[in-house]
């Protein structure tokens, strides 16, 4: 028996995130933020004052930083050198500088390898006892796990995503340049406007979350039939 693998891909601001979680949760899965990968990334290369413009010195980093990734979809946390980030990670400082390590093509392969190993080993064993999981980022249905059984494009009207940041706290204007200004960058190295083929699109402008979650979860259930 393997487990059952959910990859979740969208921009910033369609509830990609907490939906993922929460399907995870309920589906008794890992939870898996491929986005945090690169936040820790970020972090560990502005903790040890690497030149974000010098790609290999920021591969090279990557390739030896000591990250520990916790799944629990009700506690997921990251460690580097066994202290826990999770918060730091979310900081605007890291947010500002993440796009330099997902858009380095050196840096980049070395955190999808992790990446698939991480899928690779929740399928047989892992936080999820070999359940599976549900993984979440820009490039998870289409390069990182194209062959999950359920993929999913979350997508929503730009102003709601930018409203939902805003009302997360910052004012309009920073999160404006947050959300569409990220996404701009970030489309540089990876497509995850449109679906690609074999990938369900789910429109959240009009859904509450726990439509979304809902919706993820029929075709998991589709799919195990
Ligand atoms: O989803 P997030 O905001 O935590 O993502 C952090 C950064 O990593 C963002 O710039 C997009 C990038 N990213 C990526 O390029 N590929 C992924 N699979 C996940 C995130």
């Amino acid at each position: 028996m393997s487990g059952i693998v959910i990859a979740i891909d969208g921009p910033a601001g369609t509830g990609k995130s907490t939906v993922a979680r929460e399907v995870a949760r309920r589906l008794g899965l890992a939870y898996f933020d491929t986005g945090a990968t690169y936040r820790v990334a970020t972090l560990a290369c502005l903790r040890e004052g690497v030149d974000f413009a010098a790609t290999s010195d920021v591969a090279a980093m990557v390739a030896t930083m000591n990250v520990s990734l916790m799944l629990n979809p009700a506690n997921p946390h990251v460690e580097l050198d066994g202290e826990d980030v999770s918060a730091l990670i979310r900081t605007d400082t890291v947010a500002l500088s993440v796009s330099k390590v997902a858009t380095n093509l050196e840096a980049r392969p070395i955190l999808q390898d992790l990446q698939r190993d991480v899928i690779a080993t929740e399928r047989v064993g892992g936080y999820s006892s070999g359940a599976g999981v549900c993984a979440e980022g820009r490039d998870v249905t289409t390069v990182i796990a194209p062959e999950a059984e359920v993929r999913v494009l979350l997508t929503a009207d730009e102003e709601v995503r930018v409203a939902r940041r805003a009302g997360e706290g910052a004012d309009a204007a920073t999160v404006r340049e947050a959300v569409l200004g990220r996404d701009k960058a970030d489309s540089a190295v990876v497509s995850f406007h449109e679906a690609a083929d074999g990938v369900v699109t789910i429109d959240t402008t009009d859904l509450t979350i726990d439509e979304a979650v809902q919706a993820v979860i029929e075709l998991a259930q589709a799919q195990q039939q």
